[in-house]
């Protein structure tokens, strides 16, 4: 038989009213009075015998639990003898030897072997004291060692008995599998012999072919993470017949970790359970008991509890199903594809190394220096009846997708951004919703458009003026204008001028490893997004002249700020995944499911829903380029590659770790760096944006752009463009 099968029957509090001693003394001596008063201290019932036959009487009657005879004068009686014939009774009244008899011995006799002692049936040797507490911690000890596992085994005899009396057939095996034992109810119902089943591995016992292929799986899979089953499973007698049987499995996990199979009804299972993932699973156990006895509850933790709470009444494909995704909600970087290691391109971990993470390490004495941008030419006036006509003619098309940002900036003398947001901003009533005079726009645009570096080849004012000029194009897509009110719009326009300003043309990760002022500000942690987002509201309110927000309402106010803070946040490469899975999982995913109906508002609307629209819309602004006609998209790559050319020129100047390597103007194959863009960031994002925004126009130069740098990969060229005939 198997350890104790049900220990909790057994808790000790409720031993030691009930327990019985016997005491055999030949005369009450101060020995004998100190059981007496050790049984009373402790609570015990206790009788005493003078003589051996006067013992085997009072035993007959009262069977008690716990013998203790006196072993020390020889001439009263033969205490060995005496132990044997207790015993014998005992036998016959339980059927098998539970006793526990204790002698008391001469301290003379202590270097004694107890060799007889044992073979006369004592199991324990204690030698003379009457000291009373000497008596009462023995009669403790024995009461929770020896007795309670006495206690133990009657209580396992008991439900042997019970097993043996149940109308349902059980079959118990071990860990490994082998059958321990069969009820007569298994006998009489499968046609087999305890001793043809008992001892074998439940493999070697035929199975039914009528049940379904994977249901073993099924079942075993659920065993080993320790959980019951219970379903309808054809059994296979002995005589071949197979036989329909509601059944159900429960893994007992014994003291030592180790699973046994407990059935009823019978069952075969085929693979064994190892014992590897029995550690697992009981170390799952233990972090899910974490999670729940977490007192305040994050919306993951939520997630997690609900999760284990549908798992109870689920059915087996579907409880592991949702085992799986546990897991993966248990981690923590929860929308980050991880790269995997075949995914050996260098241009792509470059990338995601210098985009998505933050500092390798920090090292001291190397600050990177801000060339501090002043708003120095806020007194030039410009409203937009000044615009002179030629830039004026550079922005005709401006709402138009193919717009040649380019034009405009050779027109206008380095000031794309505030031109064109003015021209946009107009479009829009910007200053209308704000209550705020153009003049003072005017001057925010100036303000901000001043501290862009003008002496980044990317991270200037173009750059924002073209992700202004992107933001207001899909602004006007129909589905976003379903989806935002008009302070959304106001927010995103804003959101995209501001959006890089005062960028250092580093990325975040060399300004952590460089130790910058503001890698230290910001905790390492979206340095520069904080950065812009900060300085663009510092620079905003610091002068009424440019306060573009002095008059609103209070309220509007936050709730404006917050979505533009929230918007600039979002441009972060490290929450690029999050982003994206985000959206496509709340927004693309059920706009699909409802496609025939049409009654997609609420969830076009949903102020949770309206965010990610917002998020998307501003990442898919900002790393547009690849998306632009082809001559522009080329413009840019040529652009951003020098930036991070002369970040690794920079990097290994000061000494600095290198953070993407494959961006050294010496090796760089830009085609090849374009291709890993696209392919990582890039396709995935303007899938979801285009289901959702229709814009075809933008995947089609998107595809021609991948063909035209896939075009110069194959023919092993590393330049923007092929070499002149
Ligand atoms: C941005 O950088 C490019 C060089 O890559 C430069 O030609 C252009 O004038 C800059 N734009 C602004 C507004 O500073
Ligand atoms: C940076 O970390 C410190 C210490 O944890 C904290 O007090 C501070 O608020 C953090 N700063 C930012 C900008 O998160
Ligand atoms: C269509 O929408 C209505 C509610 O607007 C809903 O009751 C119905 O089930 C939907 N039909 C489909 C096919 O989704």
């Amino acid at each position: 038989a198997p350890s104790p099968l049900a220990p909790g029957l057994l808790a000790p509090g409720l031993l030691a009213p009930g327990l019985l001693v016997l005491l055999v003394f030949a005369k009450e001596d101060s020995q004998n009075n100190g059981f007496c008063w050790a049984c009373e201290k402790a609570n015990f019932r206790c009788n005493v015998a003078r003589t051996p036959e006067a013992a085997l009487e009072c035993f007959k009657e009262k069977h008690h639990d716990l013998v203790i005879i006196d072993h020390r004068h020889s001439r009263y009686f033969d205490a060995e003898s005496l132990c044997r014939e207790v015993l014998l009774i005992h036998f016959y009244l339980n059927g098998f030897v539970d006793l526990f008899g204790v002698c008391c011995c001469r301290p003379d006799r202590e270097e004694a072997s107890v060799m007889p002692l044992i073979k006369s049936g004592f199991n324990r040797r204690y030698v003379e004291n009457a000291n009373m507490m000497a008596c009462y911690n023995e009669l403790l000890q024995l009461e929770r060692g020896e007795v309670l596992a006495q206690f133990k085994l009657r209580a396992c005899n008991a439900i042997f008995t019970a097993l043996e009396q149940s109308q349902e057939a059980i079959e118990i095996t071990n860990e490994d599998q082998v059958i321990q034992y069969v009820n007569p109810a298994y006998e009489s119902i499968m046609g087999y012999q305890q001793g043809e089943l008992i001892g074998k591995e439940i493999t070697e016992v035929p199975k039914s072919e009528k049940n379904k292929p994977d249901l073993l799986e099924t079942i075993n899979s659920c065993i080993r993470k320790g959980k019951e089953w219970q379903g309808i499973y054809y059994a296979k007698k002995k005589n071949g017949d197979s036989v329909q049987q509601n059944v159900k499995i429960t893994p007992v996990i014994g003291q030592g970790g180790k699973h046994k199979d407990r059935r009823k009804g019978s069952l075969d299972v085929r693979s064994t359970t190892s014992r590897g993932s029995d550690g697992s699973s009981q170390r799952r156990h233990s972090s899910m008991a974490r999670i729940h006895s977490m007192t305040i509850e994050a919306p993951i933790t939520k997630v997690i509890n609900i999760i284990n709470a549908a798992q109870e009444s689920s059915p087996m494909p579907v409880a592991e199903a949702l085992d799986r995704v546990l897991e993966i909600l248990r981690t923590t970087e929860l929308y980050s594809p991880q790269l995997g290691t075949k995914e050996e391109d260098p241009h792509t971990n470059d990338l995601v190394g210098g985009l998505m993470t933050d500092g390798l390490r920090r090292l001291s004495g190397n600050e990177y220096i801000f060339a501090p941008h002043l708003p120095s030419h806020l007194a030039m006036p410009l409203s937009l009846n000044d615009i002179p006509p030629h830039v004026a003619q550079t922005m005709e098309n401006e709402d138009s997708w193919d717009f040649d940002i380019f034009n405009l900036e050779t027109a206008c003398l380095k000031r794309p951004l505030t031109y064109l947001g003015l021209k946009i901003f107009s479009r829009f009533g910007v200053c209308e919703f704000l209550s705020c005079p153009e003049a003072t726009l005017r001057s925010w645009l100036q303000g901000i458009e001043a501290n862009y570096h003008s002496t980044n080849s990317y991270h200037n004012s173009s750059h924002a003026a073209d992700v202004l000029h992107a933001t207001a194009y899909f602004l006007c897509k129909e589905r976003v204008k379903q989806s935002l009110e008009q302070i959304d719009e106001v927010a995103a326009l804003i959101a995209a001028t501001v959006h890089d300003v005062d960028h250092p043309g580093r990325t975040n990760s060399f300004l952590c490893n460089a130790g910058s002022e503001l890698a230290i500000l910001y905790n390492d942690t979206a340095v520069l997004e904080s950065h812009h987002a900060a300085l663009a509201f510092q620079i905003t309110t610091r002068d009424d002249k440019c306060n573009i927000f002095r008059n609103m309402e209070r309220n509007e106010y936050r709730t404006l700020r917050q979505a533009i803070i929230d918007m600039v946040l979002a441009t972060e490469m490290t929450k690029h995944f999050e982003h994206v899975n985000k959206f496509v999982n709340s927004i693309n995913k059920p706009l699909a499911a409802l496609e025939e109906n049409g009654s997609v508002k609420g969830i076009l609307t949903s102020p949770d829903n309206r965010i990610l629209v917002k998020r998307m819309l501003i990442k898919c602004a900002d790393i547009s380029n690849p998306c632009r006609p082809l001559e522009l998209c080329i413009e840019w790559a040529g652009r951003i590659s020098e930036e991070y050319f002369a970040q690794t020129d920079e990097e290994k100047r000061q000494s600095l770790p290198v953070v993407m390597p494959v961006f050294d103007r010496n090796t760089c194959s830009i085609p090849k760096s374009q291709i890993s863009f696209i392919d990582y960031f890039i396709t995935d994002m303007f899938d979801a944006w285009d289901a959702f925004a229709d814009l075809p126009n933008l995947m089609q130069h998107l595809d021609n752009n991948f063909k035209y740098w896939k075009g110069l990969d194959e023919r092993k060229l590393h330049s923007l463009r092929p070499p002149p005939e």
